[in-house]
């Protein structure tokens, strides 16, 4: 079984024969590979008779533009998720800033799937809260961890119906587990349940894959009201530095 790739400049390649010493060795994450049977031979390329002259990613990777050692917000969008993930954000927080909501909101549609671009689907708008939490106010840190919650119940009151695509990707039978409902009841009766609401009103309709968002019409508001740390995202110390550190060097073995 082939439990390794390597890097080049033009991103990654399988690898049939051993690879020139100097492409680098990606060992697979144990997130991306739990479950299956890569988990449990993930490692083996590390034997000296696998690996050969060649050595294992560490620092920048060839398969990914090189970020400055300072990166700020945006250079995450530009440099790290790409103009399709990055345009499911754009289109929220611009459906947002059309219909009015106010600019902490309209950055709460922008960083809403933060955490599921960036890190990992599963719990995404817990990720993304804490990835953001020391930059932003509480109540965007909020509506962003609880809006994967509320997505999975309807407010016709909002204008928010349960969305026919997790009928479609989930099945008509799919029930949230307790703790999604649990985290429901209680943005439900918070005092900010309406930014949380809100950005699911503006998710729904986001998926359109040809309507164009310039990321720098958000300049300002990204300036007002994300607290960029003078370091740079990743190098500030703050608790969450090493989930931005994380984006930065995705496919660092340590
Ligand atoms: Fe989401
Ligand atoms: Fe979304």
């Amino acid at each position: 079984m082939d439990d390794t790739c390597a890097t080049s400049a033009a991103g990654d390649v399988r690898l049939q024969q051993p690879a020139p010493a100097d492409e680098r060795i990606v060992v697979k994450s144990a997130l991306a590979t739990l479950g299956t049977p890569d988990y449990e031979t993930r490692l083996d390329v590390l034997a000296p008779e696998r690996r050969g002259e060649r050595k294992v990613l560490m620092g920048d990777d060839p398969a990914l533009p090189k970020m400055p050692a300072a990166p700020t917000l945006l250079d995450f969008y530009r440099l790290r998720f790409g103009p399709r993930h990055s345009n499911h954000m754009l289109q929220s927080a611009s459906l947002a800033l059309k219909a009015g909501v106010e600019e902490k909101g309209v950055l709460a549609c922008l960083l809403h799937d933060i955490g599921l671009v960036g890190l990992v689907g599963t719990d995404h708008g817990y990720w993304g809260a804490q990835l953001i939490g020391p930059y932003v106010d509480e109540d965007v840190a909020f509506a962003v961890r609880y809006h994967q919650a509320l997505r999975f119940v309807p407010d016709a009151q909002a204008g928010y119906d349960y969305p026919q695509s997790y009928i479609d990707i989930f099945g008509e039978d799919y029930v949230p587990e307790p703790y999604i409902r649990a985290d429901y009841e209680f943005a439900r009766s918070h005092k900010w349940y309406g930014m949380a609401r809100m950005i699911t009103v503006n998710d729904v309709y986001s998926f359109d894959p040809d309507a164009v968002v310039n990321l720098e019409d958000f300049t300002d508001i990204v300036g007002r009201h994300f607290r960029q740390p003078r370091e740079g995202l990743g190098f500030d110390s703050s608790p969450v530095a090493h989930m931005w550190r994380t984006m930065i060097w995705p496919r660092n073995f340590l």
